[in-house]
C-alpha cells in the first residue's frame, strides 16, 4: 500500500556544493601550478547575453593570458578565499546544520603540470585540513575529482582530454588522493558533469578547439572515452583501497520536453535523451547504447579504443548517479540544424515556465520526471549533487539579504523531491549548488549568486570577503533540522 506519509529517509544527506576553482583563490600559492579554470576571463552582460557567446578558450587568447602585460581580471584565480577562510565557512556550513558538503581538488594544486612524479605536499596538505575539519562537525565530504579544471600544462602539451596520455596522468592523481584521503573521504565522484564536453571542450576537457587535430565532434567523443576509461579503472582502483566508498558518476540533466505531440519533435526529444543518457549508459549499465552505433556512423565519428577498453567500461561501474539539475528543456526537429548541441543552445522557450535573471526556466515538476527517469531506467541510488538559483541579491544595510525568490524555488524543488520518494525513487542526498556565493562557472561573475551565505565581493573583484547570513540560511536550516519536514 501507499505510504503517503513517506518522507526523507532518516540517514539522508542535505548540504552544498562547490568546486575547487569557483571558491579557493590562492591560485598560485604553495606550490598550485596553473589551472584551465585560471584562464576564464570575467565575461560582462553584453557579451554574455550575444548569440555566438562561447566561454571556451582558443590558442590565441591564452598566449594573450599568459603574456607579462595581460590586464585581463581572471575571477576564479582569486574566488572567494576559501582557502585562507575555510574554517569559517564550514563553521556556517555546520550552523545550517550541513551534513555533507561536495568539493573538489584542484588537480593543479596537486600535480602543478600533472606530470610530476610526486605530488605536493603542501597542496596534499591543505585538503586534509578541510577535510579535518569538516569532520569535526561531522559534516561528510562528497569529493569530484576533477571539476572543470586541470593543469594547465596538460592543455599546453596534449591538447587535454583529446590524448589518451590523460588516462595516466588523472589515474596518477585520483590514487594519491584515495591512498591520502581514504580514511576520511567516503563519497567520491570521477567527474563533474562530462557530458559538457560536447558544448564546451576547453571547461570539459581543457582541449584548445583551434588544436583539435580531427572535427570538434570526433574530438568531444574521443575525448569522453578517454575520461570513460579513467573514470572506470579510478571506480577500480578505489574499490580496491577503499572497500567502503561509494563511487559516482555525474551529469549535467537534461530533462527535455517535446515542443508539441508532433511525432518529429517527440523522436527528435527521444534522440536529445538519449544523447544526455549515454554517458550514465556506459558508467551504470558498462557498454556504450545501441543508438551511438548509428549515430557515430552518420557522423564520421570513430572512437579508438584500445584493447581491453570494453572490458574496463563492464567491469567498473559506478554505485550511484550524481547529477545536476537546474531546468528543463523542449525538443523540436529541425532538419537544417546539424549541431549536435540540440536543447542545450536551443532558444526555444517553455511558455508555461517563468525564467530566472539569467533565462533559465524554473520548473520543479521537471526534477520529479528526472528522479523518476533516471531510477526507472537505472535502478541504482540517486544524488542531486547541484540545483539552485542563481540571482542577483542585495545586501541591505542591516547586513540582511531577503532572498525570498530562492527559498520559493529550493522549497518548490525539495517538494518534489519528496514526491519523487514517495514514488519510490532512490534519493540518497540534496547538495544545493553554491551554498555560499562563489564564482560562476559560465560568465566569471559574482554576482550571479546562488548562496544562502553572501559574500561581499563584486564582479571585479573588489569587496571585503565578509561573509552575511541570507534569509534562506536561516530557512535551510529549518529544512535541514526537520529533514525537509518543515519547508515553509
Ligand atoms: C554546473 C557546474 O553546470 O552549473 C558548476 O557544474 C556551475 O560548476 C553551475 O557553477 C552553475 O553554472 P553558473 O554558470 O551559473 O555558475
Amino acid at each position: 500500500m501507499l505510504n503517503k506519509a513517506k518522507g526523507f529517509p532518516e540517514n539522508f544527506m542535505w548540504g552544498g556544493a562547490t568546486a575547487a576553482n569557483q571558491l579557493e583563490g590562492a591560485y598560485n600559492l604553495d606550490g598550485k601550478g596553473l589551472s584551465t579554470s585560471d584562464m576564464a576571463p570575467f565575461v560582462p552582460k553584453e557579451e554574455r547575453d550575444g548569440a555566438d557567446f562561447t566561454f571556451d578558450v582558443d590558442s590565441k587568447q591564452l598566449e594573450e593570458y599568459l603574456g607579462e602585460d595581460c590586464q585581463v581580471y581572471f575571477p576564479k584565480r582569486q574566488g572567494i578565499d576559501f582557502y585562507h577562510r575555510y574554517k569559517e565557512d564550514i563553521a556556517l556550513f555546520a550552523e545550517m546544520g550541513f551534513n555533507v558538503f561536495r568539493l573538489s581538488i584542484a588537480w593543479p594544486r596537486i600535480f602543478p603540470t600533472g606530470e610530476e612524479s610526486e605530488p605536493n605536499e603542501a597542496g596534499l596538505a591543505f585538503y586534509d585540513k578541510v577535510f579535518d575539519e569538516l569532520r569535526k562537525y561531522n559534516i561528510e565530504p562528497l569529493v569530484t575529482i576533477s571539476h572543470y579544471e586541470m593543469p594547465l600544462a596538460l592543455t599546453e602539451k596534449y591538447n587535454g582530454w583529446e590524448s589518451r596520455e590523460l588516462i595516466d596522468l588523472y589515474l596518477k592523481f585520483a590514487n594519491t588522493l584515495f591512498d591520502r584521503y581514504k580514511d576520511k573521504v567516503k563519497y567520491w565522484i570521477t567527474f563533474n558533469e562530462m557530458n559538457m564536453m560536447l558544448t564546451s571542450l576547453y571547461t570539459g576537457g581543457g582541449i584548445l578547439e583551434d588544436k583539435i587535430k580531427s572535427s570538434k565532434e570526433q574530438a568531444a567523443y574521443q575525448a569522453t572515452h578517454h575520461q570513460f576509461v579513467a573514470s572506470a579503472l579510478a571506480v577500480k582502483s578505489g574499490r580496491e583501497k577503499m572497500p567502503n566508498a561509494k563511487i559516482g558518476c555525474m551529469i549535467c540533466r537534461l530533462e527535455t520536453y517535446a515542443a508539441t505531440c508532433k511525432p518529429e519533435d517527440v523522436l527528435q526529444t527521444l534522440r536529445e535523451d538519449q544523447m544526455n543518457l549515454f554517458y550514465p549508459e556506459v558508467q551504470v549499465r558498462g557498454e556504450y547504447p545501441f543508438y551511438m552505433e548509428r549515430y557515430f556512423a552518420e557522423n564520421d565519428i570513430v572512437i579508438h579504443k584500445e584493447p581491453g577498453d570494453d572490458a574496463i567500461l563492464k567491469n567498473n561501474t559506478v554505485d550511484f548517479i550524481a547529477f545536476s539539475y537546474y531546468m528543463t528543456y523542449l525538443g523540436k526537429y529541425d532538419p537544417t540544424n546539424k549541431d549536435n548541441s540540440g536543447c542545450l543552445v536551443s532558444q526555444l522557450k517553455n511558455p508555461h515556465l517563468e525564467l530566472s535573471e539569467w533565462g533559465w526556466p524554473i520548473d520543479p515538476t521537471g526534477l520529479r520526471i528526472a528522479l523518476n527517469r533516471l531510477y526507472d531506467r537505472y535502478h541504482v541510488p540517486l544524488f542531486i549533487v547541484e540545483n539552485g538559483l542563481g540571482a542577483i541579491d542585495v545586501l541591505e544595510e542591516d547586513g540582511r539579504v531577503h532572498d525570498d525568490y530562492r527559498i520559493d524555488y529550493l522549497q518548490k524543488h525539495i517538494a518534489q523531491m519528496k514526491e519523487a520518494i514517495q514514488d519510490g525513487v532512490d534519493l540518497i542526498g540534496y547538495t544545493t549548488w553554491g551554498p555560499i556565493d562563489i564564482i560562476s562557472c559560465s560568465t566569471s561573475e559574482m554576482s550571479k549568486r546562488y548562496g544562502f551565505i553572501y559574500v561581499d565581493q563584486d564582479d571585479e573583484g573588489k569587496g571585503s570577503l565578509t561573509r552575511y547570513r541570507k534569509d534562506s540560511f536561516y530557512w535551510y536550516k529549518k529544512v535541514i533540522e526537520s529533514n525537509g519536514e518543515i519547508l515553509e
